[in-house]
């Protein structure tokens, strides 16, 4: 069945309520499929496109994001003892179950270059396509009206003249490279930039701070990521993993 025949044949967002000041209640999908929002109501293309967006865009790229950084980090003892120094720290100042906050995640300086050095070096969106719809000059050279162009993400990423030891994990680089920021693009760039990457981070992080509190785990020997052309594990990323008494 396609997204389309799902969506028509749904009742999605008849669930919506609406409080006294006129807002209205119900998830995300809920609100863009709704027959009653007030929001402009999409056409059925319109609401395919914006499901694949949030599945395709939203989770798969979130979802292989934390796998990589579970690898790297086992992978790099030093990183994951910082990793886990941060988080504990972090801890200690909230009671037991209570929920991390906006301010929990601004003292999260380790584990948000954890997840730029897990971006740069899994490289979860390659490529990007483009079309001129114009002759575009572009460095001396000539892109004709019509012409697909790919940039490649991963080349700034990897380019070794740009970074120390290219291919080596290493949280570290992101505070000692000042400039680090200008010479990788993990979210693309311009106007279509990723809309998603702020709570991409904040997800990656909240979710990792609960499972390095609760969980030891270890990566199979033979397990590494691949990209085919999708960055995935080669076994789907098989680990041990056990509870850890808390000490926080
Ligand atoms: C680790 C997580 C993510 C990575 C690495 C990532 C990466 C990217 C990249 C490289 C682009 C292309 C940008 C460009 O064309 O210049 C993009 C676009 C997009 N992303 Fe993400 N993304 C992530 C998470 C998310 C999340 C969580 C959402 C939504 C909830 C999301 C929604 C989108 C959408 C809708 C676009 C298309 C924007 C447009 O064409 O105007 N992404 N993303």
């Amino acid at each position: 069945m396609t997204v389309k025949e799902i969506i028509k044949q749904s009742n999605c967002g008849d669930g919506i309520t609406t409080t006294s000041s006129g807002e209205e209640n119900g998830d995300f999908l809920e609100v863009i499929l709704s027959k009653h929002s007030s929001i402009r109501q999409m056409n059925d293309d319109e609401k395919v496109s914006s499901v694949l967006d949030i599945v395709l865009g939203g989770y798969e790229t979130t979802s292989t994001l934390i796998s990589l950084i579970v690898y790297f980090l086992h992978r790099s003892p030093a990183a994951l003892l910082a990793f886990k120094e941060e988080h504990e720290a972090i801890r200690r100042n909230k009671g037991k179950g209570q929920p991390l906050g906006w301010e929990d995640y601004q003292k999260m300086d380790f584990t948000r270059n954890v997840t730029k050095e897990a971006v740069r070096c899994g490289n979860l969106v390659k490529f990007l396509h483009r079309k001129a719809l114009q002759d575009v000059e572009f460095k001396g050279h000539l892109i004709p009206r019509g012409w697909k162009v790919l940039p490649v993400l991963a080349g700034p990423n990897l380019d070794p003249s740009l970074h120390h030891d290219h291919l080596q994990f290493n949280p570290w680089r992101w505070t000692e490279d000042k400039e680090i920021g200008k010479k990788t693009m993990g979210y693309g760039g311009g106007p279509r930039v990723c809309p998603g990457s702020d709570l991409a981070k904040v997800m990656v992080a909240f979710f990792l701070h609960h499972l390095v509190l609760t969980y030891r785990w270890k990566v199979k020997e033979d397990e590494y990521p691949i990209a085919y052309p999708y960055v995935e594990f080669r076994n789907g990323l098989q680990v041990e993993i056990e509870p850890v008494e808390s000490h926080v």
